[in-house]
C-alpha cells in the first residue's frame, strides 16, 4: 500500500484551489484508512504500518490546519460579503462547520485504535469493530462534505471575493504553515 502524497496543483494565491489539493489528499487517507479497516482484525504487514502512520499523521497534523483554513479565513470573509448571491453558500456553510465538530470526535478513536494497531498490542474485537465504524462514518461523511464545499461554497468564494481578500486568505493559510508566501 504505497503512500505517494504528491504535489499541490494550487498555491496559496489560490486558496479555494489550494483547499480542493487538500481535499485530494483527504480522500488519499481516507482510501488507506478504508483498505485497512478490512484486515484490522490481523496484524498489519510493514507496508501498511507505513501507511496507517502516514494517515493517521495527516489526519492529526494537516487535516486541523485545513478545518482551520475554512473556519477562521474563508468562511467568516463568506459571511461578511452580503447579497443575496452568498444566501445558499451561508446556509451549507454551518453545516459543514457541524461536520468538522462531528468528525474530530471520530478521528480521535481512528487515532487511539490505529495507535494499538501500529504497537505491539492486538485491537479488541469491540475497538476493530468501532475502528471499522468510525472509518466508514467518516468515508461517507467526507465523499458528501467535500462535493458541498467544490461545488456549492468554493466557486461562491473564487467569483465574489475580491483579489485583496483572497491575497489575506492564502496569507493566513502560509501562516498556519509556516511557508514562505509565493504570489504572482
Ligand atoms: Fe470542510
Ligand atoms: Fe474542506
Amino acid at each position: 500500500m504505497p503512500v505517494q502524497i504528491g504535489a499541490s496543483a494550487h498555491d496559496f494565491s489560490d486558496p479555494t484551489g489550494f483547499l480542493s489539493d487538500c481535499h485530494r489528499r483527504i480522500e488519499m487517507f481516507m482510501g488507506v484508512l478504508e483498505a485497512v479497516a478490512k484486515d484490522i482484525d490481523r496484524p498489519l504487514t510493514p507496508e501498511s504500518k507505513r501507511a496507517v502512520e502516514a494517515a493517521l499523521r495527516y489526519f492529526r497534523e494537516s487535516a486541523p490546519k485545513h478545518n482551520a483554513d475554512e473556519e477562521e479565513s474563508l468562511f467568516p470573509r463568506m459571511r461578511n460579503m452580503g447579497g443575496t448571491v452568498i444566501h445558499p453558500a451561508l446556509a451549507r456553510i454551518e453545516e459543514l462547520e457541524k461536520q468538522h465538530r462531528w468528525a474530530a470526535t471520530l478521528h480521535e478513536e481512528v487515532e487511539r485504535i490505529g495507535q494499538i494497531c501500529l504497537s505491539v498490542t492486538r485491537p479488541s474485537q469491540k475497538e476493530v469493530e468501532s475502528f471499522r465504524g468510525a472509518v466508514a462514518e467518516l468515508a461517507a461523511m467526507y465523499r458528501e462534505h467535500i462535493r458541498v464545499e467544490e461545488d456549492e461554497v468554493f466557486p461562491v468564494a473564487a467569483r465574489h471575493l475580491s483579489r485583496g481578500e483572497q491575497a489575506e486568505i492564502g496569507k493566513e493559510m502560509t501562516a498556519r504553515r509556516s511557508v514562505a508566501l509565493k504570489l504572482p
